[in-house]
């Protein structure tokens, strides 16, 4: 194990990457605070915690929302007792070509993926930085943080952002002992893409230009996250990790 008795944050932790993150982080030894706005699932994913014989709450609600975000450090640090790791994993894609793009769907792009990551990293940091104590952050960026697509423009700069954010946090919190990471999946079989996927052409064409011949699973994330969370990690920061199965090695 390990993760023994470390407390993690996971937002976006009913489905997908986030769900089997909070399942690896509790098959490791950590309590997990679940937050997702879809409440009924971030509640099974809390119990899926528990069934690894971990404590597992589920704090619904948007991470855009302050709010919520203080119920997420306040469920950790005051109900569970302390906070190690910070998960920033939420995220949106809100695809549609850049000619019809509606700017209330860039706002919410911008708000979901990158600022409510910067938000929610302050606080916990500011928590670390008080308690005197270490702390991880990881996030999670995606493979448009450095490639284009058609259709993502917002997505893809909200996660370029996501991944200088990580080095400058990364740069201004390591003499607090704060250790700052990212995750870059490629095509990963989740409810953002399950519809795009499943058997398509798309699939496909992806499968066939990925060294490694097939999709991610949520599992194949959530095992590196669980590896930056680690003290096998301790001497990375500021990285970001692609985990695409060799997609992004050559041009396409
Ligand atoms: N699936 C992929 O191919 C892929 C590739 C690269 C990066 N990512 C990133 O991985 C992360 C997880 O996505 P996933 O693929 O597991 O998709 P997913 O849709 O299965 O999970 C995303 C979760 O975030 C939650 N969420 C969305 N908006 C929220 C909000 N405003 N407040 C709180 N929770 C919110 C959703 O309810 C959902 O449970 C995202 O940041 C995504 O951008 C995914």
């Amino acid at each position: 194990m390990r993760l023994k008795n470390k407390i993690a944050v996971v937002t976006g932790a009913a489905d997908g990457i986030g769900r089997a993150t909070a399942v690896l982080l509790a098959r490791e030894g950590a309590d997990v605070v679940v937050g997702d706005i879809q409440a009924a699932a971030a509640e099974e994913t809390a119990r899926l915690v528990g069934a690894e014989g971990r404590r597992g709450m589920a704090v619904a609600g948007d991470v855009r929302d302050r709010a919520v975000l203080e119920r997420l450090v306040d469920a950790a640090t005051r109900e569970m007792g302390g906070l190690d790791i910070l998960v920033n994993n939420a995220g949106t894609l809100g695809a549609g070509h850049f000619l019809q793009y509606e700017m209330e769907t860039f706002d919410r792009v911008m708000a979901v993926n990158a600022r409510a990551q910067f938000e929610l990293s302050q606080m916990a940091a500011r928590w670390w930085v008080a308690q005197k104590r270490p702390g991880r952050i990881v996030n999670v960026a995606s493979v448009n943080a450095e490639f284009a697509m058609k259709d993502v423009a917002a997505y893809a700069m909200s996660k370029a952002a996501v991944r200088m954010m990580t080095k400058a946090l990364a740069l201004e919190l390591a003499p607090f002992g704060i250790i700052v990471n990212a995750v870059a999946p490629g095509t990963v079989r989740t409810g953002m893409n399950r519809e795009m996927l499943g058997g398509t052409r798309l699939e496909q064409r992806w499968v066939e230009r990925t060294p490694l011949g097939r999709v991610g699973e949520p599992e194949d994330i959530a095992k590196a996250i669980v590896f930056l969370a680690s003290e096998d990690a301790s001497y990375i920061t500021g990285q970001t990790l692609f985990i695409e199965g060799g997609r992004t090695l050559y041009m396409h």
